[in-house]
C-alpha cells in the first residue's frame, strides 16, 4: 500500500511538472550490484536466475534514489513476470558520453499493442504476474519521466517468445539545458 501510494504521489509530481532531480557523481556499478542482489533474493523463489555483466566504478551525474527506482522497476518487471526456471540479465556498458542498461528476460515478450501502451499510466498489458505479485501499471510510465528527466532514453526490444530487453541510455554527464 505504502508503495502503490508512494508511486501515485510521483505521478503526480511528474505530471505537474515538478519532478526535480538531486544529480550528483554516484557509482552506477555499485546502486545496480546491490539492487540485483536484492531482487536475487526474490528470484530464486521463482528459481529465476539473474546473471550480471556489471564494470566497477562507472560514475555518473545522476539522482541516486530515481536510478534506483528505474532499475527497480526493470527488474522487479522481469522477475514478476518471468516464468519460472528462467533467466535474466542485466548489464551495463559504459560508452564515451553515456551509459547504456539493458534488462533482459526469458518472459512473454510484448505484442505490438502492448509495445504502443507500455509507457502509458495504468497500463497492465498481456503479461500477468507469474507468482501472484501485484501490478498497477504505473511503473514504466514513471521510469520513463525518470530517465527522460536525466536526458536520456527508454526503449524496449520484445519478440513475443524471446521475451523483452529494456534499454535505457543515460548521459553520464549533466549540463543545464538552456532554455
Ligand atoms: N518484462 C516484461 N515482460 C512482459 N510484459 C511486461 C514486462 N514489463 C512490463 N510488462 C507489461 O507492462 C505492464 C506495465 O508495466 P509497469 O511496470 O508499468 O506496471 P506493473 O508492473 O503492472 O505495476 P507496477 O510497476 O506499478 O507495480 C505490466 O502490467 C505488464 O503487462
Ligand atoms: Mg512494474
Amino acid at each position: 500500500m505504502l508503495a502503490l501510494v508512494n508511486d501515485l504521489l510521483d505521478v503526480s509530481v511528474i505530471e505537474s511538472g515538478r519532478l526535480e532531480l538531486r544529480r550528483e557523481p554516484c557509482s552506477l556499478s555499485g546502486l545496480l550490484e546491490q539492487r540485483v542482489d536484492f531482487f536475487q533474493l526474490v528470484a530464486e523463489k521463482k528459481r529465476i536466475r539473474i546473471e550480471r555483466e556489471i564494470p566497477p566504478g562507472v560514475v555518473v551525474e545522476i539522482d541516486p534514489g530515481r536510478v534506483e527506482q528505474v532499475a527497480d522497476n526493470l527488474i522487479s518487471n522481469a522477475v514478476k513476470y518471468s516464468p519460472p526456471g528462467s533467466r535474466i540479465d542485466v548489464s551495463l556498458v559504459t560508452g564515451e558520453d553515456e551509459v547504456r542498461l539493458e534488462v533482459r528476460d526469458q518472459g512473454p515478450g510484448l505484442s505490438e499493442d502492448d509495445r504502443a501502451r507500455i509507457f502509458g499510466a495504468f497500463q497492465r498489458l498481456s503479461a500477468r504476474p507469474t507468482g501472484g505479485e501485484k501490478s498497477t501499471g504505473l511503473g514504466l510510465a514513471i521510469t520513463k519521466r525518470i530517465v527522460a528527466a536525466h536526458g536520456g532514453t527508454i526503449d524496449v526490444e520484445a519478440a513475443q517468445e524471446q521475451g523483452s530487453t529494456f534499454v535505457v541510455v543515460l548521459p553520464k554527464t549533466w549540463r543545464r539545458r538552456a532554455r
